[in-house]
């Protein structure tokens, strides 16, 4: 038997402009091309790489579907799709992954040269989505904050259907930029001192990267004394707030704390100021990582000779060098056999409709992660 797939219409969270609130239209979803899926979105995190975007700090295509961070089940198939059918549930992934470039060839795909994700387009360079009559551009190529998206099939990932929605779509942004920064980027050994600089929903993955690693002390620095709360439910031992000190007066508690400075820093935040603060809370031979993602063009000031001398690295950290299909059906596994709490970290659940709310609630310093559920 065939089944005709059609366009449908989606409700959709749409930006036009920095500084310019979300407005919710109905969107054109294309039919699933070959090697594509069109997904049923549940749930979008709502994640700081989101706010980055309404607030002006990266430059995008425009209108945008806002969201990255989402899970659902596949609704249909394209032409030539074996590996999902329809009734799976899914994680998308924000960077999809080419599959032919050489870092691909290599089974390096989180440094993938030929994703057209941070485009928002499809592999073929087309959008599937319009509004209209006019283009609009699913952020990340996942655009979560819709009804519907359709992703090429490597974007979107299968996972255990008791894995409930809102934990699923966490998994797809958050808590692999957080876990996999300490797991796959800074490859954390037990019994090694680390600082988490930043206890929003990534730093407090990062926590939680940290915990299953074994690290120890784990220290949760930031501006809000509620935040640091959580981060001691999520692993971290010692907990400073910041706010109104300076570096050096930090860093010397730092020291303290662990043998004269830590192992590992990780920023989670994407300021400038708390990415410097990285060395001098470092011991000598330490690694800083960069998993915050600053705003475009805002060089950061570093002393390097003082970090030359003492031996120390500097990691970016982009997704948590994630590989989706191997990395989200662990993360999952973690999370039923209760080593990875990431319900935990959902403080909140919204509509669409309270899209703009949601990120209020993040501008305003919310504990942990708001998610929307599609109805
Ligand atoms: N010093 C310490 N902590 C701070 C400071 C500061 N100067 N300013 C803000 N914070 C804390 C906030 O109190 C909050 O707990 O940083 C945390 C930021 O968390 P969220 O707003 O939830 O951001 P999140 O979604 O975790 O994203 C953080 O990671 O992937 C990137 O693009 C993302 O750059 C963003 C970063
Ligand atoms: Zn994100």
């Amino acid at each position: 038997m065939t089944t005709t797939i059609d366009t449908l219409t989606a409700r959709a969270a749409v930006h036009a402009g920095s500084g310019q609130e979300m407005t919710l239209h109905q969107v054109e979803v294309a039919v699933p091309g070959p090697g594509q899926v069109r997904v049923r979105l549940r749930a979008s995190g709502v994640c700081g790489s989101d706010r980055h975007v309404l607030d002006g700090d990266w430059t995008l295509p425009s209108p945008t579907i806002m969201g990255h961070e989402g899970a659902g089940v596949v609704e249909s198939v394209g032409p030539g799709v074996t590996e999902l059918q329809a009734g799976d549930h899914v994680v998308l992934t924000w960077f999809y992954p080419c599959l032919s470039c050489s870092a691909c060839r290599e089974g390096r795909s989180w440094v993938c040269t030929g994703s057209r994700s941070e485009e928002c387009l499809l592999p073929d360079g087309t959008t599937p989505l319009s509004m209209d009559g006019q283009a609009v551009y699913p952020y990340l190529a996942v655009g979560s904050m819709a009804e519907y998206a359709v992703v090429p099939v490597q974007a979107a990932v299968r996972i255990p259907a008791d894995v409930p929605f809102d934990v699923a779509a966490l998994i797809g942004c958050s808590v692999a930029t957080g876990v996999g920064a300490v797991v796959n980027d800074a490859e954390v050994k037990p019994g090694r001192s680390a600082v988490v600089i930043g206890s929003g929903g990534v730093g407090l993955c990062i926590v939680m990267g940290l915990r299953l690693a074994g690290a120890e002390p784990i220290i949760a620095v930031d501006v809000n004394d509620a935040s640091l709360e959580l981060a001691q439910g999520f692993g971290a031992t010692h907990a400073i707030n910041s706010s109104g000190r300076t570096t050096e007066d930090v860093a010397r508690e730092i020291r303290e704390l662990t043998d004269g400075g830590a192992d590992y820093a990780f920023e989670a935040i994407g300021r400038v100021e708390t990415i410097q603060q990285m060395p001098p809370f470092l011991t000598r031979g330490g690694t800083a990582v960069v998993v915050g993602l600053p705003p475009q063009d805002r060089p950061v000031a570093l002393d390097l000779l003082a970090f030359a001398e003492n031996g120390q690295r500097l990691l970016g950290s982009n997704y948590g060098s994630t590989v989706p299909a191997r990395d989200f059906p662990l993360l999952a596994r973690l999370y039923r056999s209760g080593r990875l709490p990431i319900d935990q970290l959902i403080t909140r659940r919204r509509p669409l409709d309270e899209v703009n709310e949601a990120f209020e609630d993040m501008r305003a310093g919310a504990r942990g992660r708001t998610v929307v559920l599609h109805e």
